[in-house]
């Protein structure tokens, strides 16, 4: 039996049926499923039940696979596998984070808006998140379509912004939240990366803005400039009109474009319940600026 692409809104989200990921999947299958992550950009998997390595395995599929940032820090004892980002509020042990724990503090900026790994020079082409255990109430998942907010551009911002290139850097939105307690291992494996405003997705033709908090400088522009340019777009592309909002299931594996969303967790009470999620994430295939044709010098 065929895949169900089921949307749920137009051209932007949709549930994909009669498919257990825990299992080899077809080349045919795999072809549906990548023609729907095209033509969306945010797919939901319900009722999934996988291992690390299935969550893994079925990742692959798309591209080749990241290594978590927090293998970056060398001292981290980490909860599971490296090629997974624990996108959960609980510590080595098990246990729900403290209040004032470094994990939470860091852990924060997944509340802001912002795309996977646009901080690193080569960038997330797509994440998936697998839900092993959800909070009864709050902690959904909002994701932009970032194309559908290029295309509601007046014609003359979005002129503007072509060809205009962003400094990226994980320390831009981790001061956004007030954090800056990198090691120095962190910090220099971390430097600002180019990446371009407004890139086209090469499976459809179709333009979109590439945004995300950890975005800080346009080169070209001041520092006052271009964060008021930078909150103004991503104010613009984060209205009701361009916003689904996931709330979770258990066993929900979502995937999504992280060339042409930006997603941010929402509050819940993560002091009390756990949350716990596994993201695996598939690089893109070149730095955005590469992928355009906009000559950079490195920052
Ligand atoms: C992520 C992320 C938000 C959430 O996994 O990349 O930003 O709702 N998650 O957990
Ligand atoms: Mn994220």
């Amino acid at each position: 039996m065929p895949i169900t692409v089921f949307p749920i809104t137009p051209g932007f989200a949709a549930e994909i049926g009669d498919i257990d990921l825990s299992q080899p999947l077809a080349a045919d299958d795999v072809a549906a499923i990548k023609r729907a992550f095209w033509d969306f950009a945010v797919l939901i998997f319900p009722d999934q039940l996988l291992s690390e390595q299935q969550h893994l395995d079925f990742a692959s599929h798309i591209g080749p696979l990241e290594t978590s940032i927090f293998a970056l820090n060398k001292n981290a004892k980490l909860r599971i596998r490296a090629e997974l980002a624990d996108v959960s509020n609980l510590n080595m042990r098990n246990e729900i984070w403290k209040e004032n724990s470094r994990l939470r503090a860091l852990q924060q900026a997944n509340r802001l808006w912002h795309t996977d790994s646009s901080f690193k020079y080569l960038p997330a082409r797509a994440s998936l998140l697998y839900a092993r255990r959800i909070p009864p109430i709050g902690g959904h998942t909002e994701f932009a379509d970032m194309r559908a907010a290029y295309d509601a551009l007046p014609a003359d911002l979005a002129r503007m912004l072509t060809g205009l290139v962003a400094d990226h850097a994980l320390a831009h939105s981790r001061a956004r939240t007030g954090f800056d307690n990198f090691t120095e291992e962190e910090r220099n494996s971390l430097p600002p990366v180019p990446q371009v405003i407004v890139r086209t997705i090469p499976e459809n033709r179709r333009k979109s803005l590439y945004l995300a908090s950890h975005a800080g400088h346009i080169r070209g522009m001041s520092a006052a400039e271009s964060l008021a340019l930078i909150d103004r777009l991503i104010a613009h592309a984060t209205q009701r009109q361009f916003v689904y909002t996931h709330r979770w299931h258990l066993h929900d594996l979502v995937m999504w474009d992280d060339r042409c969303t930006m997603h941010r967790g929402t509050d819940y009470d993560d002091l009390r319940w756990t949350r716990d999620m596994h993201r695996a994430t598939v690089s893109d295939i070149a730095n955005t600026c590469d992928q355009e044709g906009v000559a950079v010098a490195t920052a």
